[in-house]
C-alpha cells in the first residue's frame, strides 16, 4: 500500500486515552466479574466502554485482540481447526469413599517415604477444561481437551470470558514471579442461574434446550460465532498452572495464588489441608454446601501440594498419581422396567414415564422414571421387560442410563393417538419431539396446570396437593384459577382420599390449612402470579424481571410486544407468547374472576412512586444464607423484592444485610470480613414488617 494512502497516525493523546481506558475497563471488569465487588455501576461502565469504542472507531489502527472492546465477540470460524496441547491433559481418578481416599494418600506417602502429607483441596466444577497460553502476558492460544492430545482451537470465544484476563500487565507479572510464557488450564461453567435464563431463552425460540449447565457450557464455548459465546454467561475458574508444560512454582498452592494476584477467578473453596483426616472434613463440608453454590461440582478434588512431588509419584497413561477426584456416593441401581405408562402436563405435553420394579437408590425407593419423549424410548433400545441402571442425581426426578440386559417376553411401547385422559387426538407439532393434547380443557391439563399455580415457587399454596386438585377437578368444581378462591372449609373437609388401605377424609385442620394458604396467597408477589399463571414460554426468573419492569398486571397485560422484548430475556417468541395470553378472552375474564376474589398481587413500587410509608426493604440489598425456619430461602426473597429490596447471591460491600439461618455459609464469613449487617431470621421479620407475613403455621 504506498504510504499516503496509509490512516493518519493516531495523535498521542488519543493513544494516551484509549490506553487509560483499556486500565480502566479492566479493573472494573475484575472488580464485578471476578471479585463479584463492583465499584461503579452498570451505567458509569458502559460510558467507559462507549467511549472507548469511539476511540478505535475513529482510529482503528488502535484496536488490538485484547482490547476489552472485542469481548463481544468477531467474526465467526469457518471451520475447526486443531493444535496439540503442551502437554497431555490427564483426566482424574476417582475415590468413591473414604477407603479409597485412605488409599490414595497411603500410596502418595509410601512413594514418597512421608509419614504425613500437604494437599490443596479445591472443588470438582461440573463445566469443561479449557487450556489457555498466555505469550508476553497475553492470550495466544485456547485450546479445548479434545482427545487429551490434540484441543479444539478456540481463542475467539475464550476473549469473550469476562473473567479471563486479555492481558497481564508486565508488572503484575514481576511481582508474582509468574513467567511472560505460561499455560493455565482450568474450567469454563456456566452458573446455575444463566443456565435457567439460557433454556428459558432457548424454549422462547423454540430452540432445543440444554440437558444441564455442564453441556450448555460445552455447547457455548466450542461455538462457531464467538459472538454467539460472549452473549452466554461463562465463567472461567483456572486449578492449573505450567510453563514450557511442567509446573512454575514448587506448591500448587502458590501457582493458585499467583494466578488470583494477576487476575484470575481462583475458585474461592479451596483449602490446604495437612493429612488425609482434613481432607475427609473437607470434602464433607464442600458436598454439603453444595446447594449453596452458584454453579454445579460434581466433587472435590485433593492434590499434593508439593509440584516436586508430583515428578516423584507420576502418572498412569490416564491420570495422575499426585491428584484424586471424590465422586458423590453412587446414585444408580438395576431394575426391569414393568411398564410404561403417559402424562399429560399443562402444556398438553404428553410424556411417557417407565413403571419401575421399585429398587433403592442413595436411600430412596425409586419406581418411576422419566422417558421425556418417544424418541429418548428409541435411543435408549427400550422396551417394556428390559433390565435397565436407573439414575438419581440431585433432586431430579430419576432418569434411565441404559438397558443392560434385554427382557425375556420384552414388548415394545407406543405413543398413544389419542390423549389418555380425554381422549381427544394428539398432535406432533413440526420440528417438535413432544407430542400433545390438543384440547385445552382437557382435565390432565388443568390440573397440572393448577398443581403449577399452587405450587411452592408460584402462589405457594400449602396443601394443594396432587390428590385434592384430582378430585377438585373430577367433581367439576374447579375449572379455572378463579373457582379456588370459592372454596371453603365446609367443601373440602369432607372430600374422602381413597386409598388401597382406607378411605380418608381430609377433615377440618387440613382444610383450614388450604384456605389459609388461598387466603394468603391473595397477596402474593406479582411474580408468583405471573409465573403461576402458566404462560408458556415464561419461567421463574422471567416472571420477576417482568414484575421489576410492569408494576400490575394491568400494565404487564397491555405491553407492547416492543415494551415486553425491553425486559432481559425476553425475545419475539417470547413477547408474542405473552401477548397471546393477555389477548384471549377467556384469560382476560379469567384475570377479572381473580381480582372479584380478592387476588391483588404485590407490585414491586417503582422508586419514581415509593409506598406511602416506605419499607425499611426499599433500595437495600440483601444477601440470604442458611436454611431459615419460618420461610424458604425463596420466600424471604420473593418478600424482599415485592417490598422494593434486591436480593444477590454474593456479598460485597454493596451488601447492605445478609440474613443468615441455620448452618449458614461461607457468606457469613465474608459479611463479617466486610463489616456488613448481619440479620437473623426475626430481624428479619422485623423488617419485613407486616408484609412479613408467616408462613404455615395457621392450621
Ligand atoms: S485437575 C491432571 N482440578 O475434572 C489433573 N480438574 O477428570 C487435571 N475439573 O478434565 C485436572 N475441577 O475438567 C482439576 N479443581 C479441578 C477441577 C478439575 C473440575 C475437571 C477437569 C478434568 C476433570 C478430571
Amino acid at each position: 500500500m504506498p504510504a499516503d494512502t496509509l490512516p493518519a497516525p493516531a495523535p498521542d493523546d488519543a493513544r494516551e486515552r484509549v490506553v487509560e481506558l483499556r486500565r480502566r475497563i479492566t479493573y472494573h471488569e475484575h472488580r464485578y466479574y471476578v471479585l463479584d465487588d463492583p465499584e461503579i455501576g452498570d451505567g458509569e461502565f458502559d460510558a467507559l466502554l462507549r467511549e472507548l469504542e469511539r476511540f478505535e472507531a475513529e482510529h482503528p489502527e488502535l484496536v488490538t485482540p485484547d482490547s476489552p472492546s472485542q469481548r463481544v465477540g468477531g467474526a465467526p470460524r469457518d471451520g475447526v481447526e486443531k493444535a496439540p496441547h503442551s502437554s497431555a491433559m490427564l483426566s482424574l481418578g476417582n475415590a468413591f469413599d473414604d477407603a479409597d481416599l485412605r488409599d490414595f494418600d497411603r500410596r502418595a506417602r509410601e512413594a514418597l517415604g512421608a509419614d504425613v502429607l500437604d494437599y490443596v483441596g479445591e472443588l470438582k466444577l461440573d463445566g469443561v477444561s479449557m487450556a489457555v497460553r498466555y505469550g508476553a502476558g497475553r492470550i495466544v492460544v485456547a485450546l479445548t481437551r479434545g482427545d487429551g492430545e490434540h484441543g479444539e482451537v478456540i481463542t475467539p470465544n475464550a476473549r469473550t470470558l469476562r473473567s479471563l484476563p486479555l492481558a497481564i500487565p508486565g508488572a503484575a507479572l514481576e511481582r508474582s514471579g509468574l513467567p511472560y510464557d505460561f499455560e493455565v488450564r482450568g474450567e469454563v461453567v456456566m452458573p446455575k442461574e444463566a443456565f435457567a435464563l439460557l433454556n428459558e431463552r432457548q424454549r422462547a425460540g423454540d430452540r432445543t434446550t440444554y440437558a444441564n449447565p455442564r453441556n450448555a457450557a460445552a455447547g457455548s464455548i466450542r461455538m462457531l460465532d464467538p459472538s454467539a459465546t460472549a452473549s452466554r454467561r461463562l465463567d472461567f475458574y483456572p486449578y492449573f498452572l505450567l510453563a514450557g508444560g511442567v509446573p512454575v512454582y514448587d506448591s500448587h498452592w502458590a501457582s493458585l495464588e499467583a494466578l488470583a494476584a494477576v487476575g484470575f477467578k481462583v475458585n474461592r473453596h479451596r483449602a490446604r489441608l495437612r493429612g488425609v483426616d482434613e481432607v475427609l472434613a473437607f470434602r464433607d463440608d464442600c458436598m454439603r454446601r453444595r446447594e449453596e453454590l452458584p454453579y454445579e461440582i460434581d466433587g472435590v478434588v485433593f492434590k499434593l501440594d508439593s509440584t516436586a512431588s508430583w515428578r516423584r509419584v507420576g502418572a498412569t497413561s490416564k491420570s495422575p498419581r499426585w491428584a484424586i477426584a471424590t465422586k458423590p456416593a453412587a446414585g444408580q441401581a438395576e431394575t426391569v422396567v414393568e411398564g410404561i405408562d403417559v402424562q399429560v402436563g399443562r402444556t398438553g405435553a404428553i410424556t411417557p414415564r417407565a413403571l419401575l420394579r421399585p429398587v433403592e437408590v442413595r436411600g430412596v425407593t425409586v419406581s418411576r422414571a422419566t422417558l421425556h419423549n418417544a424418541d429418548e424410548i428409541a435411543r435408549l433400545g427400550l422396551r417394556i421387560g428390559d433390565r435397565v441402571i436407573v439414575e438419581r442425581s440431585g433432586d431430579v426426578i430419576p432418569k434411565i442410563v441404559r438397558v443392560v440386559a434385554e427382557g425375556a417376553d420384552r414388548r415394545p411401547f407406543r405413543m398413544p393417538v389419542a390423549c389418555p385422559n380425554c381422549a381427544s387426538p394428539v398432535v406432533r407439532e413440526a420440528e417438535e419431539v413432544v407430542v400433545r393434547c390438543v384440547n385445552v380443557s382437557c382435565p390432565a391439563r388443568l390440573k397440572e396446570s393448577i398443581l403449577h399455580f399452587a405450587r411452592r415457587t408460584a402462589m405457594d399454596i400449602d396443601g394443594l396437593g396432587e390428590w385434592l386438585v384430582d378430585t377438585l377437578v373430577a367433581e367439576g368444581r374447579v375449572k379455572d384459577f378463579a373457582d379456588l378462591y370459592a372454596l371453603a372449609v365446609e367443601d373440602l373437609a369432607p372430600l374422602t382420599k381413597v386409598t388401597k388401605v382406607s378411605p380418608t377424609r381430609l377433615g377440618e385442620k387440613a382444610a383450614a390449612r388450604v384456605v389459609a394458604g388461598l387466603e394468603r396467597s391473595k397477596q402474593a408477589p406479582l411474580a408468583r402470579l405471573v409465573y403461576g399463571l402458566g404462560i408458556r414460554h415464561v419461567g421463574e426468573r422471567t416472571a420477576e424481571l417482568l414484575a421489576e419492569r410492569f408494576r400490575g398486571l394491568d400494565d404487564l397485560a397491555a405491553a407492547s410486544p416492543d415494551e415486553l422484548e425491553g425486559v432481559e430475556g425476553v425475545g419475539p417468541r417470547m413477547a408474542e407468547s405473552i401477548r397471546a395470553f393477555f389477548d384471549a378472552a377467556r384469560n382476560r375474564e379469567l384475570i377479572a374472576r381473580l381480582r372479584e376474589r380478592g387476588v391483588k398481587p404485590l407490585a414491586v413500587e417503582a422508586p419514581s412512586a415509593p409506598a406511602a410509608v416506605p419499607s425499611p426493604v426499599h433500595g437495600k440489598t440483601f444477601v440470604l444464607t442458611g436454611t431459615l425456619q419460618r420461610m424458604t430461602r425463596s420466600q424471604a426473597g420473593g418478600r424482599i423484592r415485592a417490598l422494593g429490596g434486591t436480593v444477590t447471591s454474593s456479598v460485597s460491600r454493596k451488601t447492605d444485610y445478609v440474613v443468615a439461618g441455620e448452618s449458614p455459609g461461607s457468606k457469613l464469613d465474608r459479611a463479617r470480613a466486610l463489616a456488613v449487617e448481619v440479620l437473623d431470621e426475626a430481624g428479619l421479620q422485623a423488617l419485613l414488617g407486616s408484609e412479613g407475613g408467616e408462613a404455615g403455621d395457621e392450621a
